[in-house]
């Protein structure tokens, strides 16, 4: 029997004969912003996706392509940073469930990676009414956060964290760096707005994080804990 788990690798047929007998998707949204000094600028879309695409084969549903650009406005100082407006996102987010719904898929998991979309994805999600949407933010799990703080404790931070990067590492193993020197080693907390004042408070781009204690090894660990939090989440959903 066909794997069936990216829908960007099937036909059309073959995506017809799945919604004669399922209607799920799991989609993955994520952002391309900086990552400090050693995290690629895609890893709050990398995560999702690896952990979506791997959750959806264990549940033998389809995963969607990955909407990789979110709403992050304040990483702007940084080169590489790519940001939608809210207005710009909400709309490339409600077309990409209706055009879905179109075709008969009546459930649509978002998996998100980058906490500055969620307020977002939630607003829109409470306003459609077909087809039925769940949100989960992969680093939020139950087991995620624990295993997060076994790993690094208070050196997790906000931004650019340990375990965000070592998943990325794991999941896109290409973007792994050798150890950087990072300096303070723990970043400084808060937040700005403005992106001038967030590089000048935060000037290799992280927040509160010791991002040099990522693993690629936690990775796989990370990934096997967000598959789980995402498969038992999704049961929830279904029902
Ligand atoms: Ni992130």
């Amino acid at each position: 029997m066909l794997l069936l788990m990216r829908l960007d690798h099937m036909t059309w047929p073959e995506v017809e004969a799945y919604l004669d007998r399922a209607g799920a998707i799991l989609l993955p949204v994520g952002s391309t912003e900086q990552h400090g000094p050693n995290g690629p600028l895609g890893t709050d879309a990398l995560c999702p996706e690896g952990v979506g695409r791997e959750a959806a084969k264990r549940l033998g549903i389809l995963a969607a392509p990955t909407l990789a650009l979110g709403v992050a406005p304040y990483h702007m100082a940084f080169p590489g940073t790519i940001t939608l407006t809210p207005e710009t996102f909400r709309a490339v987010l409600a077309e990409t469930v209706t055009s879905l719904a179109q075709h008969g898929f009546s459930y649509v998991y978002v998996l998100n990676g980058h906490g500055g979309n969620s307020p977002f994805i939630r607003a829109l999600l409470k306003e459609l009414k077909a087809p039925r949407c769940k949100l989960h933010n992969w680093f939020a799990g139950p087991r995620v956060r624990a295993l997060a703080a076994e790993l690094y404790g208070k050196a997790e931070g906000l931004h650019a964290t340990p375990s965000e990067i070592a998943l990325a590492w794991h999941v896109a193993p290409e973007t792994q760096r050798s150890s950087v020197v990072m300096t303070p080693k723990r970043a400084p907390g808060g937040f700005e707005k403005e992106p001038e004042a967030f590089r000048a408070r935060f000037p290799d781009g992280r927040i509160g994080s010791e991002a040099a204690l990522a693993r690629a090894e936690d990775g796989a660990r990370l990934l096997e804990a967000a598959v789980e939090d995402v498969i038992e989440d999704y049961q929830t959903f279904i029902g």
